[in-house]
């Protein structure tokens, strides 16, 4: 599908609602599926991945019933049916590295399987801390598909070089169903929602600064609310920051302290001058802090670094973020985000590309990129930009098509139905 966007005028005014956290609405189907009783999950993604989770435990043998398009019902014994047929995770990364840390534990063997985009995404990072507990995992060097047989696992304390949330969250899923403790650390602190909602279903597990552990236990089926996703935010908060008189409210969107790198990068980019960004009404809900979010134009962005603990924090925001640096005045640098090459696409390579084609300013680097941004609608635009299968890069450069001088057209757009279907409707609900 090709998408046409042309230079906003008008600035995006009025309030929306963000739809679902991917990452939490992940966990609370696997985490539900594993656990024993019954329990309701309100507020469930509408995201293409989160239902290749879904459909997955069903092929499981849990009982997942749509009470209506947000909210399910998961009634289960806390034990998972061996399937005669592959299982599918679609192109959900999350999904597949997540449940590989379930499936090694179980007493019968599994397949899982990916598409085009996922199969070429590395699997290594799980089958290692996998292999040394004691499961025995074929794959295609270090690709989907993934034969997973079931072993009985030990526990293992495990230094890894990445900080990883879907690494962290599949020892951990591995650790509940293992002998003795497990232990994952990492170097800087990942998306906590594992930590989070293992806690919530009273799972045994201590949090000490970068390390976590988790001793052998039993969740405890619990109904749990999805707070909004600040990933899907993210796409709103920098229109609203670079579309002249721009002032909107963003409801009910996830602010936790592990995922919101993206609110401290538009503060660090406005040096104090004026934010643009207000946080209202902070709440926690099902142990994650959630907020409303008022964005407005700010007329004095400037380039900054990004780097170090501040890329775990921010890692999915990263081409949005590129597009606002090219809206910030003098040079943003990006760096120590060589795993961005190991996302959807290779995110480097492809925003570098991409957005050179519209007039960017960006150069690529081993780990990262630079831009050298200018204000007020500098990019020609004027392009047909292909986004790769990647739903995040689609949405950015939606963004940065309200900010072009000329019109420009995105290949493949339909890929945002992955992690956000319902980004146009509220952009238009803002815009009209
Ligand atoms: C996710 C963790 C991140 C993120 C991905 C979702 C998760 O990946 O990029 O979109 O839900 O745990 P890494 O943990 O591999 O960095």
């Amino acid at each position: 599908m090709l998408k046409k966007v042309s230079g906003l005028t008008k600035p995006l005014k009025g309030v929306i609602t963000i739809p679902s956290d991917k990452s939490i609405s992940h966990r609370a189907v696997m985490f539900s599926s594993i656990a024993e009783g019954e329990c309701i999950v309100r507020n469930f993604s509408s995201g293409a991945d989160c239902h290749s989770t879904l459909n997955l435990f069903k092929q499981l043998g849990v009982d997942i019933q749509f009470i209506d398009n947000k909210t399910l019902k998961i009634k289960s014994n806390g034990k998972l049916i061996s399937s005669q047929l592959p299982l599918d995770n679609g192109n959900s990364g999350t999904t597949m590295r997540l449940v590989s840390g379930i499936l090694a534990g179980q007493n019968f063997d599994s397949v899982m399987i990916g598409d085009e985009s996922l199969s070429k995404r590395p699997m290594k990072r799980v089958i290692e801390p996998l292999t040394l507990m004691g499961a025995e995992i074929d794959s295609i060097e270090g690709h989907a598909p993934l034969k997973i047989y079931g072993r009985k696992l030990k526990g293992i304390i495990y230094p890894s070089k990445l900080a990883s949330a879907q690494v962290k969250s599949c020892l951990l899923l591995a650790g509940l169903n293992a002998e003795g403790e497990t232990t994952f650390i990492e170097p800087y602190t990942s998306r906590d929602h594992t930590e989070r909602l293992f806690n919530y279903l009273d799972a045994d597990i201590k949090v000490d600064g970068k390390s976590v552990t988790v001793k052998p236990s039993k969740l405890q089926a619990k109904d749990i609310d999805v707070v909004g996703d600040i990933s899907s935010a993210a796409f709103f908060i920098v229109a609203g920051l670079i579309v002249k008189g721009s002032d909107f409210v963003i409801k009910n969107v996830g602010i936790n302290p592990t995922r919101s790198g993206i609110l401290d990068v538009a503060a660090r980019m406005s040096k104090g001058v004026k934010e643009g960004i207000e946080i209202q009404n902070s709440r926690i809900i099902a142990g994650e802090p959630c907020a409303d979010i008022r964005v407005q134009y700010s007329e004095s962005l400037k380039g900054c670094v990004i780097e170090g603990s501040d890329i775990p924090r921010l890692i999915d925001e990263l081409p949005v973020i590129a597009v606002l640096a090219s809206q910030a005045e003098g040079e943003t640098i990006v760096k120590n985000a060589e795993d961005l090459r190991n996302k959807e696409s290779d995110r480097i390579k492809c925003l570098v590309e991409e957005l050179t084609k519209i007039g960017v300013d960006i150069k690529e680097t081993n780990d990262g990129f630079i831009i050298q941004g200018k204000r007020d609608k500098y990019i020609q635009g004027n392009a047909e930009l292909q986004c790769y299968h990647d739903h995040r890069l689609a949405m950015s450069f939606y963004i940065a098509g309200l900010v072009c001088k000329n019109e420009i057209a995105i290949n493949g757009f339909e890929w945002t139905k992955i992690s956000f279907p319902e980004f146009e409707e509220l952009m238009y609900k803002l815009t009209t």
